[in-house]
């Protein structure tokens, strides 16, 4: 798509005409897992039984943020440079314009159900580290360690290939002599630096709900915020015309509002797999100016308030694929790549 059609969106009130129920209710993750599997299986059950998109969506995201095999989101989740895992995590009610989230939350395993609280008991949209903290503990959530074995083995190999110039890593009379690995060959099934989960579902009623949970990009400099918990950012949603949620490299899709962008693309009529592939080239366009080799990791996916579902990621030799749970059973959506092969 070229840029010149990238007009920015009419602030005109649009009704989204003809829809359709036929695929609610409908939920989705970008996780593609086994966990985002059973993430999937399991809450589809509260769709089904009445329940709302607001509870099936923190369900599913507390399913995959336990996981403690997964280093890219909650429990489990690699941890910041000085080896604390800080969680980000935000949600949003589509049904009452209602959102939550918290940031660098630590010792805290399901930072989705504080979101949640944030979102429903305060008339606060985002609270972060020590606060995040003492609300969630006033809400009876109990501290544990986050850092897993797997975890913790991970960022010493990290620490230990860092710099040449440092102490860690083989002693100095071994240097070049022992040919070690990195730590990505050492951990081939490591999650990518910039791991994130969105959930977006619909609910019977046709209410909409969303969250973006993360453990952020691992060994970040201790108080970074990614774009998971940043509405707008990392998560979207609008009753009127469906959510969006982003992953990959939060620096770009914060100042890309990259799914707010999502949201007012499909408000304008575009399909989910559209707005998703709007966005990535949106932000490649930003930089074309300045680096126009520079391909950023991200990957979107979108929810109609039809039903319809999307999804698109930057690069990549293989294309993107999302979870989805609706009436038709379960499937692995397959999306596209905006830039092949960069
Ligand atoms: N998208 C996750 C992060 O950048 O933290």
């Amino acid at each position: 798509m070229g840029a010149g059609i990238l007009l920015f969106p009419s602030v005109n009130p649009v009704t989204i005409q003809n829809r359709s129920t036929g695929l609610r209710p409908l939920i989705i993750t970008s996780h593609t897992n086994e966990t985002g599997h059973k993430a999937m299986a399991l809450r589809w059950e509260v769709l089904t039984k009445g329940g709302s998109a607001v509870d099936a969506v923190e369900r599913a995201a507390n399913t995959i943020e336990l996981d403690p095999e997964d280093t890219s989101v909650g429990y489990g989740g690699l941890p910041n440079e000085n080896g604390v895992v800080q969680l980000d995590a935000s949600f949003m009610d589509g049904k009452t314009y209602s959102a939550g989230a918290v940031a660098c939350l630590e010792r805290i395993k399901t930072p989705a159900s504080v979101a949640r609280l944030v979102m429903q008991h305060t008339d606060h949209v985002l609270l972060t580290g020590q606060g995040a903290l003492d609300f969630a503990k006033a809400w009876g959530f109990r501290e544990e360690d986050l850092l897993t074995e797997k975890a913790r083995k991970i960022w010493l190999r990290w620490k230990e290939e860092l710099s040449p110039n440092d102490d860690w890593g083989e002693p100095d009379h071994l240097k070049n002599i022992i040919n070690k690995e990195s730590y990505r060959n050492d951990f081939p099934d490591i999650e990518h630096h910039y791991g994130t989960t969105n959930i977006l579902a619909i609910d019977t009623n046709g209410d909409i709900a969303g969250c973006t949970t993360t453990s952020g990009l691992s060994f970040k400099i201790n108080g970074r915020v990614g774009d998971s918990p940043i509405i707008g950012a990392g998560l979207y949603v609008d009753n009127e015309v469906g959510a969006a949620g982003a992953t990959g490299r939060g620096e770009d899709v914060i100042k890309s509002c990259a799914a707010y962008y999502m949201i007012m693309r499909m408000k304008e009529g575009r399909t989910p797999q559209q707005a998703c592939e709007d966005a990535l080239h949106m932000i490649v366009e930003k930089y074309s100016r300045i680096n126009p080799g520079f391909f950023p990791s991200e990957k979107f996916v979108a929810i109609s308030s039809r039903g319809e579902v999307g999804c698109a990621s930057m690069k990549g030799e293989k294309e993107p694929q999302m979870s989805v749970r609706n009436e038709k059973g379960f499937s692995l959506y397959t999306g596209t790549i905006a830039y092949r092969g960069k």
